[in-house]
């Protein structure tokens, strides 16, 4: 396996000359400080980081810059979109919406999901974020959704996009920028599949911190996660034990275990994990 670095997909051992270039390379990003977290390991008084492949087949540290998404979208790298809506989102909506007839529901991390739409059809109002333009782009012409753009105040470059007709708005811009009041007021329901799951471990706990702020008081907020190996696969998507949902989350929340099951497929094992369980939660305030 190669071991060079991978930054904004771009693979530097494949400019390099020679094996000693490489070799110095590999020792530079061994000993970077990063959080021991996922796979980072300690290595006396130095940070080591392990390099694996990610789900992209690409070597890498398991971090992501903003760059590395929009570098995966404009490379169509977003095997992670399901077209079919997802069966936990189907399963746990009653219980989500909890006799209300209109929510207001968030998407963080939102990518293209048709999650969305469904929601939308349910008679909801939807509100999604979003890092990469192009993403939301395709959502709004796929869903042959009509719609306008605007810049959102008091975050440089963030633009939003919004439905004409349609109650649907989509927040293109850094999710850590945003917070209850650039969204105009907090969320009935959050539906979280595949977000906290791929942000870098060192912003958990900033994650947290937006994701509170923009629960209602009475709100209900449904996680998708999973427990992954990470042996030999650099992540996204991270890997969360049980006990680290509830280490993070339950000083304010409670925290229901709703489902864990076998979601292992072909793609997964292309990854070479030994393991991949897709763990569901419900979160309320306490
Ligand atoms: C694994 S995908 C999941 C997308 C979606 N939840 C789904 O189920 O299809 C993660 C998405 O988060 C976006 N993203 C990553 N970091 C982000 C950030 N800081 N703010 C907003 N979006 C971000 C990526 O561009 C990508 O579309």
């Amino acid at each position: 396996m190669s071991t060079a670095v991978i930054r904004n997909g771009v693979d530097p051992s494949k400019t390099m000359s020679n094996n000693a270039k490489r070799r110095k390379m590999e020792e530079k990003y061994a000993i970077s400080k990063k959080p021991s977290e996922n796979g980072h390991k300690t290595n006396g008084e130095k940070e080591c980081v392990l390099l694996r492949k990610n789900q992209f087949g690409d070597v890498s540290d398991g971090f992501m810059s903003n760059g590395d998404w929009k570098k995966r979208w404009d490379n169509k790298q977003t095997k992670f979109h399901k077209e079919v809506y997802h069966d936990i989102l189907l399963s746990y909506y009653d219980a989500m919406v909890n006799n209300k007839t209109k929510c207001r529901f968030f998407v963080p991390l939102c990518g293209k999901s048709v999650d969305m739409k469904w929601l939308l059809d349910k008679g909801h109002s939807v509100v999604g974020c979003e890092l990469v333009e192009l993403g939301v782009q395709q959502f709004f012409r796929e869903q042959d959704i009509e719609y306008t753009v605007e810049e959102i105040p008091n975050i440089t470059n963030g633009k939003l996009y919004k439905g004409v007709k349609d109650d649907i708005c989509i927040y293109t811009c850094d999710f850590f920028k945003i917070n209850s009041a650039t969204t105009g007021g907090k969320f009935d329901c959050i539906w979280d599949r595949g977000s906290l799951a791929a942000i870098n471990p060192s912003d958990r706990n900033r994650y947290h911190d937006v994701i509170l702020d923009l629960l209602e008081e009475d709100g209900r907020y449904l996680l998708d996660v999973f427990e992954v190996d990470h042996k030999e696969f650099a992540g996204p998507p991270n890997n969360f034990l049980k006990e680290d949902i509830h280490k993070l989350f339950e000083e304010k929340c409670n925290v229901e275990d709703l489902k864990r099951r076998n979601a292992m497929t072909k793609w997964q094992k292309q990854w070479n994990v030994d393991y991949f369980y897709e763990c569901v939660y419900m979160l309320t305030f306490k």
